[in-house]
């Protein structure tokens, strides 16, 4: 049943290429250079007419979220507010009818997603639903929705339901540019074009594997871990983080990368290891520039780069390469080695990969 694999959560990493193209089959055409999703065409007044969008979510769900949030604004010029479920139904939100509500959930069953969606329909919100289990509960309640498609996740640690989920988003604010005209349809063929090479290119992404482990190895002992990124990858950072306390149990903290000079910094020393997000697109001279501040308080350095790199090789104590992509589509590639980092971290560990203390699969408490 584990296919081969020692974990449910390596198939699952690694099933991740067939996941991708799954979640798009059927909906990116390429040659008709359209992309056609049955929740999002016949809804389509609604999403164009709606003031803001706001995402509900938890855990890896959310940080989905705040990636569709810089996706959606970037593409389709949309604004968008990414809120922990738990705190948006509590908070008396201000939800009107020119709203759309996006709740993402692998199991369709988290408590405090769904009542915030219940919250937003009683106030008149258009609410749809980006789901993996198909007839969950989210998925009945949402007016309308989208399915990732990612097959059955049985590893606690949420992994192609957090890739196939930023597909999804993906694929609905191409399709919302389009419509609104605010991609030209080049561009647009070229997403396109590049959603498509990604399920191959997360396959050389996986090949990184055994180097990972090599890392792993080194940093198994440490207590702590920080994870910096910018912009499209900031949200990467937090899952990374999230991935590697979840299952090894060491305390990890994902920042903003400039942010980490308003605190964070006063953490670094000898024995921390920072993991730096920084690929070639997207403000990679900024990042470079807080590599070099990580530097020279001697933190260890592990960088995931753009094939090719050779500034941040230099500076790095280890670096891991995936292949380079449009910007937006990096946090499919860049996840994939943080997800291996903390597997093989837990496994040298003897933690139960699949089944970390505390922890249930689906959250059906608030
Ligand atoms: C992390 C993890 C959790 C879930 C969260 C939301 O690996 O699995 O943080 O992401 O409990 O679950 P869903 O997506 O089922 O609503």
């Amino acid at each position: 049943e584990k296919g081969g694999f020692d974990h449910f959560m390596l198939k699952e990493i690694y099933e991740q290429p067939k996941a991708i193209n799954d979640t798009y089959r059927g909906r990116l055409l390429r040659e008709d250079a359209i992309i056609k999703m049955a929740g999002v065409e016949d809804n389509m007044k609604k999403f164009l007419n709606a003031n803001r969008f706001i995402i509900v979510a938890c855990g890896t769900s959310w940080h989905a979220g705040l990636v569709a949030e810089y996706i959606f604004e970037d593409l389709a010029r949309i604004p968008v507010e990414v809120e922990y479920a738990s705190e948006f139904r509590y908070r008396n939100p201000i939800i009107t009818e020119k709203d759309v509500v996006i709740a993402i959930s692998q199991s369709g069953e988290t408590a405090d997603t769904l009542a915030a969606i219940k919250l937003a329909k009683s106030k008149g919100a258009f609410v749809f639903g980006v789901c993996n289990v198909v007839g969950s509960s989210i998925a009945r309640e949402t007016d309308a929705g989208a399915y990732t498609h990612a097959g059955p996740e049985i590893g606690v640690a949420s992994t192609k339901a957090f890739t196939t989920q930023i597909t999804v988003l993906t694929l609905i604010a191409l399709r919302l540019a389009r419509a609104k005209g605010t991609i030209s349809s080049s561009d647009f063929r070229h997403y396109l074009l590049e959603l498509e090479m990604i399920p191959k290119k997360v396959e050389k992404a996986l090949k990184a594997d055994a180097h990972i482990k090599e890392i792993a190895y080194i940093y198994k002992d440490v207590s702590n871990f920080l994870y910096l990124g910018r912009g499209y990858n900031f949200p990467v950072a937090l899952e990374g983080a999230l991935k590697l306390k979840e299952i090894s149990y060491i305390h990890a903290e994902g920042y903003p990368a400039a942010e980490m000079k308003h605190g964070p910094i006063a953490l670094i020393d000898e024995n921390m290891p920072i993991v730096v997000i920084a690929t070639k697109t997207g403000h990679y001279d900024k990042v470079v520039s807080n590599i070099q501040e990580i530097k020279s308080r001697k933190g260890k350095i592990i960088g995931i780069v753009t094939e090719g790199d050779v500034t941040v090789r230099e500076l790095a104590d280890h670096v891991i390469e995936v292949p380079d992509t449009l910007e937006s589509l990096t946090p499919l590639l860049t996840t994939i080695p943080l997800q291996l980092l903390s597997y093989y971290i837990a496994v040298m560990l003897g933690k139960n990969v699949d089944q970390p203390r505390n922890l249930a699969k689906s959250v059906t408490v608030e």
